[in-house]
């Protein structure tokens, strides 16, 4: 039992609507609904560390875990473990953000900011790795699970542009934990490298996935087949040619060298639907429909641009507009 499963579940709502801006009343009918709900759980859930453990008194879940894992191969138990302070900043900001947006429940949404600012930030251990948990119970051994690299990817707290110092411990937490040995560990790994913006790593696990850990039917093998490598291992390859969270669409992130030519038509970014072409390695032309008339910084290749488009309305872009 994961007390935190629930909110990475309902973390997928909020994503829909990222891809989806337009989804205002889904959102106001079904998703902040239930995101509400589960917050005062976890509002209810929560406990304030006592000051002789943390003197900055964090408010932590407790117990916690971090899932399938043991500390030391022995108890499974602790407090504020690090995917779910992740997850927790997580769902309490887009619960948030839900809640502004709708204009609604503003005193609940500023105790959820509040509270949020009292979970316990990342800490980096002893190995320079990103702990999975509030103590440094970390050892330099490979695990399938890199349960404290969540807010690497799916979630985006970890993130190579704006923060070198939690990504360089997030590159040791992945050498720690070594390659795995089955299919979902190893297209999570995809994912991860292709966040840190490392084709190349993103590429050696993509060929693993389907080499080792694919059935003849591409069925992903996790010991018996199990849907969540194929999953992981398709958005790998998308987020290789596209990403598009922390409020930039990135062109081409993590593209393998051997990569050297492609073209996608209607990937969604978040906001915006995407068609792209590229050659040699390079850009050749992306066109980015908006699909609800946010605002988007584009990235291709270091430099950034930004574009507001009308709902609808579609804008291409060459290299030389960055
Ligand atoms: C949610 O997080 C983002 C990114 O850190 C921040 O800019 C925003 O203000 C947060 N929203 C709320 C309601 O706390
Ligand atoms: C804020 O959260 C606390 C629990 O942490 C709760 O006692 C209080 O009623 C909440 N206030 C609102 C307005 O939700």
């Amino acid at each position: 039992m994961w007390p935190l499963a629930p909110a990475w579940l309902l973390l997928h709502m909020w994503e829909h609507f990222a891809f989806d801006p337009s989804l205002t009343s889904w959102v106001s009918d079904v998703a902040y609904p239930l995101m509400k709900g589960l917050c005062e759980f976890y509002l209810d859930f929560l406990v304030v560390a006592p000051a002789d453990v943390e003197p900055e008194q964090y408010i932590v879940t407790n117990p916690s875990m971090s899932p399938e894992h043991t500390i030391r191969n022995s108890l499974a138990l602790t407090y504020g473990s690090t995917i779910d302070n992740s997850l927790l900043r997580d769902l309490f900001n887009h619960t948030a953000e839900f809640a502004n947006m709708l204009g609604v429940d503003s005193d609940f949404a500023s105790n959820l900011t509040s509270t949020m600012a009292r979970l316990m930030p990342f800490r980096i251990g002893s190995l320079g790795q990103i702990q999975e948990y509030a103590r440094d119970y970390d050892a330099n051994e490979g695990f399938n699970h890199v349960s404290q690299l969540y807010p690497l990817f799916p979630s985006a707290q970890i993130d190579p542009r704006f923060n070198t110092i939690l990504t360089d411990a997030a590159k040791v937490t992945l050498k720690q934990r070594g390659d795995s040995s089955n299919g979902e560990p190893t297209a999570w790994r995809a994912d991860f490298f292709s966040r840190l913006l490392d084709g190349e790593k993103a590429y050696y696990y993509m060929q693993r996935l389907l080499q080792l850990y694919s059935y003849d039917n591409l069925w992903s093998i996790n010991d018996i087949y199990q849907i969540d490598g194929n999953f992981g291992g398709a958005s790998a390859v998308a987020e290789m040619i596209l990403q598009s969270h922390n409020g930039e669409i990135h062109l081409l992130p993590a593209i393998p060298s051997s990569w050297t030519q492609g073209s996608i038509k209607g990937f969604r970014a978040r906001g915006f639907t995407v068609d792209m072409t590229w050659s040699d390695g390079v850009l050749v032309s992306a066109t980015l429909t908006s699909t609800s008339g946010t605002f988007a910084r584009v990235r291709y290749a270091g430099n950034a641009i930004d574009i507001t488009q009308r709902q609808g309305a579609s804008r291409t872009l060459t290299p030389s507009d960055f």
